[in-house]
């Protein structure tokens, strides 16, 4: 069994996230697998949750890193339309209310954000 890394990783510089923008687009292994991720900014805080619908598990943006709705007030799936808010991931709107996206932590220290592997969510390398 391989070993479990906890140490933060680094996923990018601060300042590729904007407000609102297109989000940095990540792989991280759940449960050994490699899943597809994502980071963005709302309300000036660094996000992350994995791509993936809580409704059907499909990959949410409707173009690679596009994930906001058109107010840039949700995280937005494309397949149904299901709402997310995004500092806590809930379904707000959509077919799966009360549902939530799998988080994944965050943090930013010197103008970089680093992400935080869990037993569940491990680095690829
Ligand atoms: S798969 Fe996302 S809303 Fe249905």
């Amino acid at each position: 069994m391989p070993e479990l890394s906890l140490a933060p990783q680094h996923l990018c510089e601060s300042a590729a996230l904007q407000e609102c923008g297109d989000a940095v687009t990540f792989e991280v292994l759940e449960w050994g697998r490699s899943v597809p991720a994502f980071a963005v900014r709302y309300d000036q805080v660094a996000l992350a949750y994995l791509n993936r619908c809580a409704h059907v598990p499909a990959e949410m943006d409707w173009q690679p890193g596009k994930f906001w709705d058109m107010d840039k007030r949700f995280i937005i799936c494309s397949v149904h339309g299901a709402l997310y808010d995004p500092p806590n991931g809930q379904c707000v709107s959509g077919p799966c209310p009360g549902a939530r996206l799998e988080a994944i932590k965050l943090s930013e220290e010197a103008g970089q954000v680093y992400w935080y592997p869990t037993e569940r969510f491990q680095p690829l390398f």
